[in-house]
């Protein structure tokens, strides 16, 4: 399928799985450097003090990111790095970092596309209560505010939050992300707050007239029952009403889904007056991380195997028709802005052996999942583009180092960087993209429109 010549193809990573850097140049500690800390939350113990060390190493991350033929760049600013204690001083060493990395993605004709919060808050909020506190909103503006003033004028997009369902639900309900927290109503008065404080944070942005086009990125993914029981229906929903129709109906004006507050009953969200109104902001765009279908059963967790499908190392089914499923769902119900996937990708067991890695598993992924992106915009939804989770192998949440995301293998001892084949397919794809946009010219020779 060839997409439109306008189409914006990337690669996304976030700061605190790459970076490394925690307490260099001013840096303030986020809730992941403390969480990791903890015995037995990270799955090989490690933390994210060197990772990639890609805070030293970003020009030749730049260079490598160019090599692939990719028009942008999904990264994220370290809140801690830029304001350490999420109050109070600017570190200026920080902004300085994201404004060269901005500079040298310009230089190199990449977009950036950068994210405000990939997840490190500031562990001095943290200690006041985190996203459960609403203090944390406005300290979150301030910080928008402050990076808008400094990059808005030259970053592509401005994300606010990343998975905001992940922080709120893994962060505060289940507490296997930092901050560890394992209370349902903390964990509602959460995911409240960081909706509230994206709508706070554009009409802030707005208000300064930042010219960058603004959204939110959401993880996920259609619900299907696992059988045709009541019981399983009826969890699918709910389920369905957590994931999705919690964040998306109140982004565009519908407020939070009755069914999912009666279910929360007195753990639901203190929500003040106006609150609703902020939260449906007008979104630019809105991008979408998806990495599989989700099955629901109302005797317990379904069993993945059960679907017969690949399974990635993260125990995810490889399900790409769940992409264009979840993608016309979207387009059905609500008023879509231009939609982005911002993440997908998978975690497969390939070994760099003799300076090459054939994942043949990661490009099937990656090709299938494109596949989907293009079916959903042959049938109308407003797709505007697509980045790969992710560049680098890197750190991985709970999982520490031991998974691997990267289409560019990274060495922990080296810090050596390899392309894997799926790298090679993705330039290879994109190049063919491009030839795909050159048109005839009635005197000879074709004429690449497409700037590659
Ligand atoms: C998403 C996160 C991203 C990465 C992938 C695998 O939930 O946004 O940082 O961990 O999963």
């Amino acid at each position: 399928m060839d997409f439109p010549k306008n189409f914006v193809w990337g690669v996304a990573t976030s700061a605190f799985q790459i970076e490394g850097a925690p307490e260099v140049d001013g840096k303030g500690l986020s809730i992941w450097d403390t969480f990791c800390q903890r015995a037995g939350v990270i799955a090989d113990g490690s933390n994210g003090d060197v990772a990639c060390d890609h805070y030293r190493r970003w020009e030749s991350d730049l260079d490598l990111i160019a090599s692939l033929g990719v028009d942008a760049y999904r990264f994220s600013v370290s809140w801690p790095r830029v304001r350490p204690g999420g109050s109070g001083s600017w570190n200026s060493k920080g902004l300085d970092f994201y404004e060269r990395l901005v500079d040298g993605m310009l230089q190199r004709g990449l977009k950036p596309y950068l994210t405000l919060n990939h997840w490190d808050l500031p562990e001095e909020l943290q200690a006041n209560g985190g996203w459960a506190h609403r203090d944390t909103v406005h300290r979150f503006v301030e910080y928008a505010v402050g990076i808008g003033a400094r990059m808005g004028d030259r970053v592509a997009t401005i994300t606010t939050h990343n998975e905001p369902w992940v922080m709120a639900m893994l962060g505060y309900e289940s507490g296997i992300f930092a901050p560890g927290i394992k209370d349902r109503a903390q964990a509602s008065q959460a995911s409240h707050h960081l909706l509230l404080s994206h709508g706070l944070a554009l009409q802030a942005l707005r208000a300064q007239g930042c010219r960058s086009p603004l959204g939110i990125v959401l993880n996920l993914a259609p619900v299907q029952p696992a059988t045709d029981s009541a019981e399983d229906v009826a969890q699918a929903r709910l389920e369905d009403g957590r994931l999705l129709r919690w964040y998306v109906d109140p982004l565009f004006g519908k407020g939070y889904p009755q069914d999912v507050l009666d279910h929360l009953g007195a753990d639901a969200p203190r929500i003040e007056a106006g609150d609703m109104e902020a939260i449906a902001a007008p979104l630019d765009y809105l991008g979408v991380n998806y990495y599989s279908r989700s099955v629901a059963s109302a005797a317990g967790p379904w069993d993945v195997k059960q679907g017969g499908r690949e399974i990635t190392e993260m125990g995810w089914e490889v399900y790409p028709e769940g992409l264009t499923e979840l993608l016309l769902r979207l387009h059905r119900d609500y008023p879509l802005p231009p939609v982005y996937i911002t993440e997908n990708g998978g975690a497969f067991p390939d070994p760099l052996t003799d300076g090459v890695v054939h994942d043949a598993d990661r490009t099937r992924y990656l090709a299938q999942h494109i596949d989907a992106v293009g079916a959903a915009l042959a049938q109308g939804v407003p797709m505007a583009g697509y980045m790969v989770w992710s560049l680098l192998d890197n750190f991985e949440w709970a999982s520490g180092y031991v998974k691997r995301f990267g289409i560019v293998h990274v060495d922990y001892d080296t810090q050596r960087r390899t392309l894997k084949d799926s790298a090679h397919w993705y330039r290879g794809f994109l190049k063919r993209q491009r030839a795909s946009h050159v048109v005839p010219t009635p005197t000879g020779p074709q004429t690449a429109l497409a700037g590659a």
